[in-house]
């Protein structure tokens, strides 16, 4: 097998992101609704987005710097109000969710310009993908910027009070099957994966160490 060896001291940026984003994937996306600090609704796809504790039950979404080095809006706005959604993306939400990564001003709502339907949350200010199969409402555990000198992301950790989920597509008893979820991820360049797909094998966890 070939193998090339690349040294990150004299990686340029562009490279260091076009090798790391396709070679950590799929990720999944978060869908990241927020409310200004006057109110305005805000939606924006995140793929540097994991789980990283079932108790409690904590979420990471790492909002990128814009290229001015101000905070998006979806950063800025999860530190102002401290609440935050995210929605997962079914299949049949991929062009709607694309379309909402535009630039779009923080005056302007994703939900109004791509016209994407929300309903009111329980347990958090902003709102949620209607059509999204899993919602998590979530509220702010911690607002790092990194790194310490000269900061280029946030990491945003959020603990789950809430969640919606489509009953036809998530069970609440038993195995959720990743077909009928039909949730899209993210991959390198343009490319996107889907949980529905052929490739998809189950694997039970090993019950004894054979030699
Ligand atoms: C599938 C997908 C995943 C993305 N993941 C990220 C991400 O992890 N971090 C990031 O900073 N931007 C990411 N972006 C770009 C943001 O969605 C985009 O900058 C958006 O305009 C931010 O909106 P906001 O300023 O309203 O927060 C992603 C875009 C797409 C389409």
């Amino acid at each position: 097998m070939p193998r090339s060896t690349l040294d990150f001291a004299t990686l340029d940026r562009r490279a260091a992101y076009r090798l790391l984003t396709s070679v950590i994937a799929p990720r999944p996306v978060a869908w990241v609704s927020t409310l200004s600090a006057d109110g305005r609704a805000n939606l924006a796809p995140f793929s540097f987005f994991q789980m990283i504790a079932p108790h409690p039950p904590t979420v990471m979404i790492c909002p990128q710097h814009n290229a001015d080095g101000s905070l998006k809006d979806t950063a800025r706005n999860i530190r102002d109000t401290g609440e935050f959604v995210v929605n997962l993306v079914s299949f049949a939400q991929v062009e709607q969710m694309n379309a909402s990564s535009w630039a779009f001003g923080p005056e302007e709502s994703e939900f109004e310009l791509v016209g994407i339907a929300a309903t009111a949350s329980t347990r958090v200010a902003p709102p949620s993908v209607t059509d999204s199969p899993a919602s998590l409402e979530c509220t702010l555990a911690s607002f790092t910027l990194y790194p310490d000198q000269q900061p280029t992301c946030a990491i945003v950790l959020g603990t789950v009070v809430a969640a919606h989920v489509d009953t036809d597509r998530v069970s609440l008893d038993g195995p959720v099957d990743p077909n009928a979820l039909d949730l899209v991820s993210r991959m390198g360049a343009d490319w996107y994966g889907r949980t529905r797909t052929a490739g998809n094998f189950s694997l039970p966890r090993p019950q004894r160490w054979v030699r």
